[in-house]
Protein backbone atom coordinates (compact mmCIF):
# COMPACT_ATOMS: atom_id res chain seq x y z
CA UNK A 1 0.00 0.00 0.00
CA UNK A 2 1.02 3.80 -1.06
CA UNK A 3 -1.63 6.63 -0.60
CA UNK A 4 0.37 9.80 -1.18
CA UNK A 5 -0.69 12.98 0.56
CA UNK A 6 0.77 16.21 0.51
CA UNK A 7 -0.79 18.71 2.47
CA UNK A 8 0.15 22.37 2.10
CA UNK A 9 3.46 21.57 0.86
CA UNK A 10 6.20 24.73 0.98
CA UNK A 11 9.61 24.74 0.23
CA UNK A 12 11.76 27.64 -0.38
CA UNK A 13 15.23 28.02 -1.36
CA UNK A 14 17.24 30.87 0.29
CA UNK A 15 14.56 34.02 0.27
CA UNK A 16 13.15 32.29 -2.99
CA UNK A 17 10.07 30.42 -2.37
CA UNK A 18 9.58 27.17 -5.22
CA UNK A 19 6.80 25.49 -3.47
CA UNK A 20 3.87 27.47 -2.62
CA UNK A 21 1.08 25.47 -0.89
CA UNK A 22 0.96 22.11 -2.77
CA UNK A 23 -2.34 19.67 -2.13
CA UNK A 24 -2.07 17.10 -3.98
CA UNK A 25 -3.59 13.36 -2.98
CA UNK A 26 -2.46 10.36 -5.07
CA UNK A 27 -4.19 7.38 -4.58
CA UNK A 28 -2.36 3.18 -3.80
CA UNK A 29 -0.93 1.95 -7.80
CA UNK A 30 -1.77 5.27 -9.34
CA UNK A 31 0.51 6.64 -12.08
CA UNK A 32 0.54 10.28 -11.48
CA UNK A 33 2.41 12.60 -13.65
CA UNK A 34 4.02 15.93 -12.81
CA UNK A 35 3.83 18.74 -15.55
CA UNK A 36 4.41 21.91 -16.33
CA UNK A 37 6.66 24.70 -17.51
CA UNK A 38 10.37 24.37 -16.40
CA UNK A 39 11.35 25.63 -13.36
CA UNK A 40 7.48 25.35 -11.71
CA UNK A 41 9.04 22.99 -9.19
CA UNK A 42 8.69 19.54 -10.08
CA UNK A 43 11.93 17.97 -9.90
CA UNK A 44 11.89 19.87 -6.64
CA UNK A 45 8.94 17.99 -5.45
CA UNK A 46 9.92 14.87 -6.20
CA UNK A 47 13.33 15.63 -4.32
CA UNK A 48 11.04 16.24 -1.43
CA UNK A 49 8.66 13.45 -1.05
CA UNK A 50 12.31 11.33 -1.82
CA UNK A 51 14.07 13.01 1.60
CA UNK A 52 16.67 14.37 -0.67
CA UNK A 53 15.23 18.06 0.42
CA UNK A 54 13.87 19.03 3.68
CA UNK A 55 9.93 19.77 3.21
CA UNK A 56 9.63 23.62 5.37
CA UNK A 57 5.91 23.63 6.01
CA UNK A 58 3.29 20.95 5.45
CA UNK A 59 3.09 17.56 5.66
CA UNK A 60 4.05 14.50 3.39
CA UNK A 61 2.02 11.58 4.70
CA UNK A 62 2.71 7.96 3.17
CA UNK A 63 -0.43 5.57 3.81
CA UNK A 64 -1.62 8.16 6.43
CA UNK A 65 1.91 8.04 8.11
CA UNK A 66 4.26 11.56 8.67
CA UNK A 67 7.66 11.13 6.53
CA UNK A 68 8.56 14.55 7.06
CA UNK A 69 11.40 13.23 9.59
CA UNK A 70 11.79 10.16 7.94
CA UNK A 71 15.40 9.29 6.15
CA UNK A 72 15.29 8.81 2.39
CA UNK A 73 16.76 5.22 3.04
CA UNK A 74 13.77 4.57 5.31
CA UNK A 75 10.86 5.52 2.62
CA UNK A 76 10.09 2.58 0.99
CA UNK A 77 10.90 4.90 -2.29
CA UNK A 78 13.11 5.12 -5.10
CA UNK A 79 14.33 7.22 -7.66
CA UNK A 80 14.63 7.57 -11.29
CA UNK A 81 16.80 10.50 -12.22
CA UNK A 82 17.25 11.42 -16.37
CA UNK A 83 20.92 11.39 -16.22
CA UNK A 84 20.95 7.69 -15.19
CA UNK A 85 24.57 7.75 -13.66
CA UNK A 86 25.43 4.60 -13.22
CA UNK A 87 28.84 3.11 -11.99
CA UNK A 88 31.10 3.20 -15.20
CA UNK A 89 33.18 0.17 -13.90
CA UNK A 90 30.21 -2.47 -12.53
CA UNK A 91 28.47 -4.57 -15.05
CA UNK A 92 24.86 -4.30 -15.67
CA UNK A 93 24.21 -6.92 -12.76
CA UNK A 94 26.71 -5.03 -10.25
CA UNK A 95 24.79 -1.68 -10.95
CA UNK A 96 21.44 -3.61 -10.77
CA UNK A 97 22.55 -5.24 -7.27
CA UNK A 98 24.53 -2.46 -5.60
CA UNK A 99 21.94 -1.60 -2.85
CA UNK A 100 21.67 -5.39 -1.98
CA UNK A 101 25.46 -5.82 -1.82
CA UNK A 102 25.76 -2.41 0.44
CA UNK A 103 23.15 -3.92 2.84
CA UNK A 104 25.23 -6.98 2.60
CA UNK A 105 22.31 -9.42 1.41
CA UNK A 106 24.33 -12.86 0.58
CA UNK A 107 25.42 -12.95 -2.94
CA UNK A 108 23.50 -15.90 -3.48
CA UNK A 109 20.34 -13.97 -2.94
CA UNK A 110 21.19 -10.95 -4.55
CA UNK A 111 21.91 -13.21 -7.61
CA UNK A 112 18.35 -14.58 -7.92
CA UNK A 113 16.86 -11.17 -7.27
CA UNK A 114 19.04 -9.17 -10.21
CA UNK A 115 18.29 -11.99 -12.51
CA UNK A 116 14.86 -11.73 -11.69
CA UNK A 117 14.52 -7.60 -12.10
CA UNK A 118 16.76 -8.00 -15.25
CA UNK A 119 14.02 -11.04 -16.89
CA UNK A 120 11.81 -7.63 -16.13
CA UNK A 121 13.71 -5.21 -17.67
CA UNK A 122 14.49 -7.65 -20.48
CA UNK A 123 18.36 -6.81 -19.74
CA UNK A 124 19.32 -10.93 -18.80
CA UNK A 125 21.69 -10.96 -21.87
CA UNK A 126 23.47 -7.86 -20.96
CA UNK A 127 24.08 -8.61 -16.82
CA UNK A 128 27.77 -9.10 -17.68
CA UNK A 129 28.07 -6.10 -19.99
CA UNK A 130 29.23 -2.40 -18.57
CA UNK A 131 27.58 0.67 -19.10
CA UNK A 132 30.02 1.69 -21.38
CA UNK A 133 28.85 -0.74 -24.32
CA UNK A 134 25.24 -0.05 -23.82
CA UNK A 135 22.39 1.64 -25.44
CA UNK A 136 20.77 4.87 -24.02
CA UNK A 137 17.76 2.84 -23.56
CA UNK A 138 19.60 -0.27 -21.87
CA UNK A 139 20.85 2.27 -19.87
CA UNK A 140 18.07 3.86 -18.76
CA UNK A 141 16.64 0.21 -17.92
CA UNK A 142 19.72 -0.35 -15.79
CA UNK A 143 18.89 2.48 -13.74
CA UNK A 144 15.25 1.33 -13.19
CA UNK A 145 16.38 -2.06 -12.50
CA UNK A 146 18.41 -0.49 -9.89
CA UNK A 147 15.48 1.56 -8.46
CA UNK A 148 12.89 -1.31 -8.16
CA UNK A 149 15.54 -3.98 -7.06
CA UNK A 150 14.48 -2.39 -3.68
CA UNK A 151 10.84 -3.15 -3.80
CA UNK A 152 10.39 0.50 -3.52
CA UNK A 153 6.26 0.99 -2.85
CA UNK A 154 6.47 3.74 -4.58
CA UNK A 155 8.87 4.95 -7.53
CA UNK A 156 9.80 8.21 -8.96
CA UNK A 157 10.60 9.11 -12.13
CA UNK A 158 12.18 12.57 -13.31
CA UNK A 159 11.87 12.77 -17.01
CA UNK A 160 13.30 8.99 -17.48
CA UNK A 161 13.03 9.19 -21.22
CA UNK A 162 14.22 12.75 -22.30
CA UNK A 163 17.51 11.36 -23.63
CA UNK A 164 15.83 8.44 -25.62
CA UNK A 165 15.43 8.96 -29.36
CA UNK A 166 11.10 9.25 -30.89
CA UNK A 167 10.98 5.86 -31.65
CA UNK A 168 12.89 3.63 -28.24
CA UNK A 169 10.88 6.58 -26.01
CA UNK A 170 7.48 4.99 -27.28
CA UNK A 171 9.33 1.45 -26.51
CA UNK A 172 10.47 2.48 -23.23
CA UNK A 173 7.04 4.04 -22.82
CA UNK A 174 4.90 1.17 -23.34
CA UNK A 175 7.61 -0.83 -21.14
CA UNK A 176 7.11 1.57 -18.24
CA UNK A 177 3.34 1.20 -18.32
CA UNK A 178 3.79 -2.90 -18.36
CA UNK A 179 6.39 -2.38 -15.69
CA UNK A 180 3.87 -0.69 -13.34
CA UNK A 181 1.09 -2.81 -13.71
CA UNK A 182 2.94 -5.76 -12.91
CA UNK A 183 4.79 -3.82 -9.94
CA UNK A 184 1.47 -2.04 -8.62
CA UNK A 185 3.62 0.22 -7.20
CA UNK A 186 2.38 3.78 -6.72
CA UNK A 187 4.46 6.12 -9.51
CA UNK A 188 5.27 9.51 -9.62
CA UNK A 189 6.22 10.70 -13.42
CA UNK A 190 7.77 14.24 -13.94
CA UNK A 191 7.77 14.81 -18.45
CA UNK A 192 8.02 17.05 -20.51
CA UNK A 193 6.27 15.59 -23.46
CA UNK A 194 2.66 15.80 -23.60
CA UNK A 195 2.07 12.27 -25.35
CA UNK A 196 3.94 10.56 -22.39
CA UNK A 197 1.69 12.34 -20.29
CA UNK A 198 -2.00 11.14 -21.84
CA UNK A 199 -1.20 8.37 -22.31
CA UNK A 200 0.51 6.76 -19.14
CA UNK A 201 -1.03 8.79 -16.28
CA UNK A 202 -4.43 7.90 -14.35
CA UNK A 203 -3.67 11.45 -12.68
CA UNK A 204 -2.25 14.40 -14.26
CA UNK A 205 -0.96 17.39 -12.34
CA UNK A 206 -0.58 20.32 -14.07
CA UNK A 207 2.05 22.80 -11.63
CA UNK A 208 2.68 26.78 -12.28
CA UNK A 209 4.81 28.52 -10.57
CA UNK A 210 5.08 26.43 -7.75
CA UNK A 211 1.23 25.73 -7.24
CA UNK A 212 -1.16 23.05 -8.79
CA UNK A 213 -2.88 24.73 -11.76
CA UNK A 214 -5.14 21.38 -11.93
CA UNK A 215 -5.01 18.15 -10.86
CA UNK A 216 -7.07 15.46 -13.01
CA UNK A 217 -7.22 12.48 -14.97
CA UNK A 218 -6.35 13.33 -18.89
CA UNK A 219 -9.28 13.41 -20.41
CA UNK A 220 -10.87 15.89 -18.07
CA UNK A 221 -7.61 17.65 -18.24
CA UNK A 222 -8.13 18.15 -22.14
CA UNK A 223 -11.92 18.18 -21.65
CA UNK A 224 -12.81 20.60 -18.73
CA UNK A 225 -9.65 23.08 -18.33
CA UNK A 226 -10.12 25.22 -15.64
CA UNK A 227 -7.91 27.77 -16.14
CA UNK A 228 -6.23 29.04 -19.53
CA UNK A 229 -3.26 28.24 -18.00
CA UNK A 230 -4.00 24.41 -18.09
CA UNK A 231 -6.27 24.86 -21.30
CA UNK A 232 -3.28 26.23 -23.34
CA UNK A 233 -0.48 24.03 -21.22
CA UNK A 234 -2.47 20.51 -22.73
CA UNK A 235 -3.30 20.09 -26.27
CA UNK A 236 -1.14 20.60 -29.16
CA UNK A 237 -1.11 23.15 -31.31
CA UNK A 238 -2.10 24.49 -28.18
CA UNK A 239 -5.49 25.95 -27.59
CA UNK A 240 -6.97 29.26 -29.04
CA UNK A 241 -7.78 32.16 -26.85
CA UNK A 242 -9.78 34.94 -28.48
CA UNK A 243 -10.52 37.84 -26.05
CA UNK A 244 -14.58 38.80 -26.16
CA UNK A 245 -16.89 40.80 -25.11
CA UNK A 246 -20.32 39.02 -24.24
CA UNK A 247 -23.83 40.38 -25.70
CA UNK A 248 -27.48 39.51 -24.43
CA UNK A 249 -29.55 41.36 -25.84
CA UNK A 250 -32.88 41.17 -25.07
CA UNK A 251 -34.24 37.99 -26.60
CA UNK A 252 -31.74 37.27 -28.33
CA UNK A 253 -29.31 34.42 -28.11
CA UNK A 254 -26.46 35.02 -26.41
CA UNK A 255 -23.25 35.78 -28.57
CA UNK A 256 -19.34 37.10 -27.94
CA UNK A 257 -17.94 39.30 -29.65
CA UNK A 258 -13.99 38.77 -30.19
CA UNK A 259 -11.69 41.22 -30.54
CA UNK A 260 -10.50 39.75 -33.87
CA UNK A 261 -14.16 40.28 -35.33
CA UNK A 262 -15.68 37.11 -34.93
CA UNK A 263 -19.18 36.40 -33.77
CA UNK A 264 -19.57 32.95 -31.83
CA UNK A 265 -22.75 32.09 -30.18
CA UNK A 266 -22.74 30.82 -26.39
CA UNK A 267 -25.17 28.63 -24.31
CA UNK A 268 -28.23 30.57 -22.98
CA UNK A 269 -27.38 29.42 -19.12
CA UNK A 270 -23.66 31.08 -19.79
CA UNK A 271 -23.47 32.89 -16.15
CA UNK A 272 -22.23 36.27 -17.75
CA UNK A 273 -23.62 39.49 -18.32
CA UNK A 274 -24.18 41.87 -21.11
CA UNK A 275 -20.98 43.77 -21.34
CA UNK A 276 -18.63 40.89 -19.72
CA UNK A 277 -15.37 40.25 -21.24
CA UNK A 278 -14.33 36.92 -21.69
CA UNK A 279 -11.73 34.82 -23.54
CA UNK A 280 -13.37 31.89 -25.30
CA UNK A 281 -10.78 29.29 -25.87
CA UNK A 282 -11.03 26.85 -29.01
CA UNK A 283 -8.86 23.73 -29.43
CA UNK A 284 -7.52 23.67 -32.75
CA UNK A 285 -8.67 20.19 -33.77
CA UNK A 286 -12.03 21.93 -33.39
CA UNK A 287 -12.28 24.17 -36.05
CA UNK A 288 -13.61 22.82 -39.21
CA UNK A 289 -14.89 24.25 -42.69
CA UNK A 290 -17.96 24.78 -42.92
CA UNK A 291 -20.69 26.09 -45.09
CA UNK A 292 -23.37 27.54 -43.05
CA UNK A 293 -24.92 31.19 -43.34
CA UNK A 294 -22.98 31.97 -39.98
CA UNK A 295 -19.96 30.83 -40.84
CA UNK A 296 -16.55 32.72 -39.59
CA UNK A 297 -14.48 33.84 -42.92
CA UNK A 298 -10.71 34.06 -42.29
CA UNK A 299 -7.97 34.43 -44.52
CA UNK A 300 -5.12 32.28 -44.61
CA UNK A 301 -1.83 32.94 -43.62
CA UNK A 302 0.63 29.77 -43.50
CA UNK A 303 -0.69 26.54 -44.55
CA UNK A 304 1.46 23.64 -42.73
CA UNK A 305 0.70 20.22 -44.37
CA UNK A 306 1.77 17.17 -41.95
CA UNK A 307 0.66 14.21 -44.56
CA UNK A 308 -1.81 13.24 -42.06
CA UNK A 309 -3.08 16.82 -41.15
CA UNK A 310 -2.95 20.33 -42.21
CA UNK A 311 -2.58 23.18 -39.91
CA UNK A 312 -3.96 27.09 -41.33
CA UNK A 313 -2.46 29.81 -39.35
CA UNK A 314 -5.73 32.63 -40.01
CA UNK A 315 -5.96 36.00 -39.43
CA UNK A 316 -3.82 38.61 -38.45
CA UNK A 317 0.18 37.53 -37.36
CA UNK A 318 -0.75 39.84 -33.90
CA UNK A 319 -3.69 37.83 -32.90
CA UNK A 320 -3.45 33.90 -35.08
CA UNK A 321 -5.37 31.61 -35.20
CA UNK A 322 -4.81 27.67 -35.59
CA UNK A 323 -7.17 25.43 -37.60
CA UNK A 324 -6.29 21.77 -37.19
CA UNK A 325 -7.84 20.17 -40.58
CA UNK A 326 -7.98 17.24 -42.76
CA UNK A 327 -4.41 16.61 -44.35
CA UNK A 328 -5.88 16.61 -48.04
CA UNK A 329 -7.51 20.67 -47.64
CA UNK A 330 -7.00 22.40 -50.71
CA UNK A 331 -5.88 25.83 -48.81
CA UNK A 332 -3.47 28.59 -50.36
CA UNK A 333 -1.96 30.99 -48.37
CA UNK A 334 -4.09 34.18 -49.24
CA UNK A 335 -7.29 32.84 -50.09
CA UNK A 336 -10.51 32.95 -47.53
CA UNK A 337 -11.81 29.73 -45.61
CA UNK A 338 -15.36 29.48 -43.46
CA UNK A 339 -15.07 27.82 -40.47
CA UNK A 340 -17.25 26.69 -37.99
CA UNK A 341 -17.14 25.52 -34.50
CA UNK A 342 -19.74 23.91 -31.86
CA UNK A 343 -21.23 25.46 -29.07
CA UNK A 344 -20.24 22.93 -27.18
CA UNK A 345 -16.09 23.17 -28.23
CA UNK A 346 -15.81 26.69 -26.98
CA UNK A 347 -14.39 27.03 -23.76
CA UNK A 348 -15.12 30.12 -21.50
CA UNK A 349 -12.99 31.86 -19.44
CA UNK A 350 -13.73 34.83 -17.48
CA UNK A 351 -11.38 37.96 -17.67
CA UNK A 352 -8.76 36.80 -14.88
CA UNK A 353 -8.15 33.14 -17.18
CA UNK A 354 -10.44 30.93 -14.53
CA UNK A 355 -13.12 29.05 -16.62
CA UNK A 356 -16.54 29.78 -16.48
CA UNK A 357 -19.45 27.44 -15.11
CA UNK A 358 -22.14 26.78 -16.69
CA UNK A 359 -25.28 27.55 -14.43
N1 LIG B 1 19.09 23.91 -4.50
C1 LIG B 1 18.47 24.99 -5.02
N2 LIG B 1 18.81 26.24 -4.65
C2 LIG B 1 18.20 27.33 -5.16
N3 LIG B 1 17.21 27.27 -6.06
C3 LIG B 1 16.81 26.06 -6.47
C4 LIG B 1 17.43 24.86 -5.99
N4 LIG B 1 16.81 23.81 -6.58
C5 LIG B 1 15.87 24.35 -7.41
N5 LIG B 1 15.88 25.69 -7.34
C6 LIG B 1 14.97 26.59 -8.08
O1 LIG B 1 13.66 26.15 -7.87
C7 LIG B 1 12.87 26.32 -9.03
C8 LIG B 1 12.23 25.00 -9.39
O2 LIG B 1 13.23 24.11 -9.82
P1 LIG B 1 12.90 22.64 -10.28
O3 LIG B 1 14.19 21.99 -10.61
O4 LIG B 1 12.05 21.98 -9.28
O5 LIG B 1 12.07 22.92 -11.61
P2 LIG B 1 11.48 21.88 -12.67
O6 LIG B 1 10.01 22.11 -12.70
O7 LIG B 1 11.95 20.52 -12.36
O8 LIG B 1 12.11 22.42 -14.02
P3 LIG B 1 12.66 21.59 -15.31
O9 LIG B 1 11.44 21.26 -16.10
O10 LIG B 1 13.51 22.59 -16.00
O11 LIG B 1 13.40 20.40 -14.82
C9 LIG B 1 13.81 26.86 -10.10
O12 LIG B 1 13.62 28.24 -10.19
C10 LIG B 1 15.19 26.52 -9.58
O13 LIG B 1 16.13 27.47 -10.00
MG1 LIG C 1 13.23 19.16 -13.32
Amino acid sequence: MATIELKNIRKSFGTVDVIKGVDIHIDDGEFAVFVGPSGCGKSTLLRLIAGLESINEGEFLLDGKRMNEIAPDKRGIAMVFQSYALYPHMTVAQNIGFSLDLKKVPKESIRREVDEVAEKLQLSELLGRRPAALSGGQRQRVAIGRAIIKKPSVILFDEPLSNLDASLRVQMRAELQRLHQELSATVIYVTHDQVEAMTMADKIVVLKDGEVAQSAAPIDLYKYPANTFVGTFIGSPRMNLLPATVSRSNGAQVRAHADNGWVLSLPDNLSAADGDRIQIGIRPEHLRLSEQADAIAAEVSVVERLGVETYLTLGQPSEPIIARLDGDISARVGEKVHLGVAESACHLFDDTGSAIQHS
